[in-house]
């Protein structure tokens, strides 16, 4: 039996409704494992903006340090023209996030279902056994620098000698980057013990420093097997032969950029979650932030044709990892298989001969697969 605290914060677009989806399949846990757990909601995103002046408050960001886990809907973007240089913009909630409780660490699975596989514009005979996971930093590269101006790490457009300019600075210090890393190896420990670290040492001086990294915490390691790759070669190889990646570590653009790749072995970017882990204990576990990586589709919000599914699996990663509750974890995980190997799809997976459903029928159907202990 657990006790547990978990902020949601639906956000903008199809946020909220599919983080109600999550929600009802948290709730159904609770209730049929017998846990506690007791949510709150937060604004986030456009709302907080017009309501608080901030893509997330104050009082809603002490709501998320207080809590075990976070489950995260989506933030949209300014409709063009409006705002003003330096105001508030909606993704700002989730840089203050991800810097202020340092989640260094954000897990992508991407395992497509076998009953998936017409969904994916790949042939199935190129997807059989692809199940990876990326660990992609997430607290520091490229990324940052236009939050705040760093010193010595400049995110600038700026008037050069003849002509504007522009700078942002790709920064790793070596304990962003070994903690990042050995959280992979930890990973791999309980996988097929397989690290493929991606970088592009050819060309850049932090993926020198990040390669030498790697091979020190593999010493800390030596049951299993690791390679660098560098970063284009990754790219075509994610497409020729998914099924050869297990755990794949690399640097916060790189990791972002390769993930909405490998989200069309699934067929659909609304397939995949993720976990942001950080370095704060709670009683439970590891304190995380858990979000769909598709964003807020503005195009279809309100529709009810969103795909739940990235949602309710990013709530069986939360119940894995902040929560400790493996068992509830894996009976999601099974429900998502069990509902889609029914043949029921949301409208960005549908194939041939399969049933098209609603956001809300989709949930209530992971719902109803959801087995009792
Ligand atoms: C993601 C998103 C964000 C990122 C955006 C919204 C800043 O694309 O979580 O992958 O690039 O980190
Ligand atoms: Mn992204």
């Amino acid at each position: 039996m657990s006790n547990a605290t978990i902020t949601v914060l639906p956000g903008d677009g199809v946020g909220p409704e599919v983080t109600e989806q999550a929600l009802k399949v948290l709730r159904a846990v609770e209730e049929r494992y017998g846990h506690t757990f007791a949510i709150y909601r937060g604004l986030v995103g456009l709302d907080a903006i017009a309501a608080e002046g901030a893509a997330i408050s104050d009082a809603d960001f002490e709501r998320c340090a207080h809590s075990d886990a976070v489950l995260f809907g989506a933030v949209g973007s300014l409709p063009a023209g409006t705002g003003h240089r330096g105001g508030p913009r909606p993704e700002q909630a989730l840089f203050r996030l991800r810097k202020e409780f340092d989640l260094f660490a954000n897990l992508r699975p991407v395992r497509p279902a076998e009953s998936m596989y017409g969904a994916s514009p790949l042939r199935p005979e190129y997807l059989k056994g692809t199940d990876m996971i990326f660990v992609r930093e997430l607290s520091a590269g490229l990324y940052y620098g236009h939050l705040e101006s760093v010193p010595g790490k400049p995110s600038e457009i700026r008037r050069g000698r003849q002509e504007r300019e522009a700078v942002d600075t790709l920064l790793y210090t070596e304990r962003e980057i070994e903690r990042v890393v050995r959280a992979a190896f930890e990973i791999a420990a309980d996988r097929r013990r397989t690290v493929t670290s991606v970088d592009k040492a050819n060309v850049l001086s932090s993926s020198l420093l990040w390669r030498e990294v790697v091979e020190r915490v593999a010493a800390d390691f030596p049951t299993i097997v690791h390679e660098h790759m560098l970063v284009d070669v990754c790219a075509m190889r994610l497409i020729r032969t998914p099924s050869d990646f297990d755990v794949v570590v690399t640097e916060n653009l790189f990791g972002d950029i390769l993930t909405d790749e490998a989200s069309m072995l699934t067929g659909s970017l609304g397939m995949l979650p993720s976990a942001s882990l950080g370095v704060r204990r709670t009683e439970n576990g590891v304190f995380g932030l858990y979000e769909p990586v598709h964003g807020s589709a503005p195009d279809i919000a309100g529709q009810d044709q969103a795909n739940p599914v990235a949602a309710v699996l990013s709530a069986a990663l939360l119940l894995r990892h902040s929560l400790r509750l493996n068992r509830e974890a894996s009976a999601v995980e099974t429900a998502v298989d069990d509902v889609l190997r029914e043949g029921y799809r949301t409208a960005d997976i549908r194939e041939v001969g399969c049933k098209v459903v609603g956001t809300q029928e989709m949930g209530r159907r992971i719902l109803d697969k959801l087995e009792r202990p």
